[in-house]
């Protein structure tokens, strides 16, 4: 990639005028998105694979990989045309790095290094948990200090951010993810993959308070997570069914009370992290924040609090490029640029963004 210096930019123009390509392709989405000021969306594309690993039961990295591959030069394209620009209106590209499955990552990472060295544009690297907590910005200009609760399908964690751009970690799951907690016992209950949405539509004619599931960690003083505990109990409460998962009534309230537990779980120490840092603004995202229940939980708690709820549109709380690009702006206006010797990095705590 010799001759591959990103052309001289003289001081990109002014913030709110320059234009990012972003992709993200960190797990099953191959998306592309074009965003103006880091705000203003251009164009949002997301190629979702969710059909293809859905007859496994989850995300099977291989086929993910390959996916990405098919998708990441339309969907680009796509982008672009979308946007009704060309390569030249862009000021940069940006690219989900980290962390993810590194097969999926590296095909977005080869396509942007590439495009960006051919189109002599400046690469700018971004983490997948930051851009997830940058979707607050597309909403608005969070007041700071922030707590920002990440649920997704691989993350769950609390992180205190006094100014954009830094993170203090606070808390996170010893084990699994909310979101994975939730595609386990939805394939417990025969609903398909990805279940959040499945056992989210069932739980609203449930009882949450029929069946009493566990809170792990409710008590302890720290601000983690766990959920292992919470889907043994469901695997042991649906040995009372034996003639296999409930249905109707049984079902719902299943549903209701397994997701009551896990709302009460990131509500009770998010809480905490307020109480403790007082912070001013709760910002909730990633795939699992799209559930109704925790929405609605977030919003009364935070009234309560006297704190500001941001949570995104459900569109930018699941895989998408338009939070990469809000990241990407941010790290681009604060110098951050890579080479073409840029690597993807599967496993990369958001408190050491700066290595
Ligand atoms: O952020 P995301 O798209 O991908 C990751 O970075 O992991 O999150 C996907 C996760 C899946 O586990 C999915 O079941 C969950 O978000 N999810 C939900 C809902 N919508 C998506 N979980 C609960 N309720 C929902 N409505
Ligand atoms: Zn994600």
């Amino acid at each position: 990639m010799n001759g591959g210096a990103p052309r001289a930019v003289p001081a990109p123009r002014d913030p709110d005028a320059t234009v990012l390509l972003a992709v993200e392709t960190s797990c099953d989405e191959t998306a592309a998105a074009v965003v103006r000021g880091g705000r203003e969306v251009l164009a949002d594309v997301v190629a979702s694979q969710v059909d293809l690993h859905a007859a496994y039961g989850g995300v099977v990295p291989e086929i993910a990989c390959r996916a990405h591959l098919e998708s990441v030069g339309p969907v680009v394209e796509r982008a672009l045309a979308d946007a009704g620009l060309g390569w030249t209106d862009l000021d940069a590209v940006a690219v989900t790095q980290g962390p993810g499955l590194v097969g999926a990552l590296l095909v977005g990472l080869s396509f942007a290094k590439a495009a960006a060295w051919a189109h002599r544009l400046p690469l700018v690297p971004v983490n997948h948990l930051e851009a997830h907590l940058s979707a607050a910005y597309l909403e608005g200009t969070p007041d700071l200090p922030l707590v920002g609760l990440v649920v997704s399908g691989g993350h769950t964690a609390l992180y205190l951010s006094g100014v954009r751009g830094r993170y203090q970690a606070l808390g996170q799951t010893l084990d699994d993810a909310a979101g994975e907690a939730f595609d386990k016992v939805a394939k417990m209950l025969g609903l398909g993959y990805p279940g959040g949405v499945a056992i989210d539509r069932l739980a609203r004619q449930g009882d949450p308070g029929r069946f009493g599931f566990p809170r792990p960690l409710h008590r302890s003083p720290d601000l983690d997570f766990s959920f292992s505990g919470l889907k043994t109990a469901v695997r042991t409460h649906l040995a009372r069914f034996p003639g296999g998962p409930p249905s109707g009534n049984d079902l719902a309230d299943t549903c209701a009370s397994f997701q009551e537990a896990v709302v009460d779980s990131l509500l009770a120490k998010a809480r905490r992290a307020l109480e403790r840092t007082g912070a001013r603004t709760l910002v909730v995202c990633g795939g699992v924040a799209c559930n109704g229940r925790l929405r609605e939980r977030a919003e009364a708690m935070a009234r309560d609090l006297g704190v500001t709820l941001v949570v995104p549109r459900p569109r930018y709380c699941t895989d998408n490029a338009v939070m990469v690009a809000s990241a990407g702006w941010f790290r681009f206006h604060a110098g951050v640029r890579a080479g073409p010797d840029l690597n993807a990095v599967p496993t990369w705590p958001l408190e050491r963004l700066d290595g």
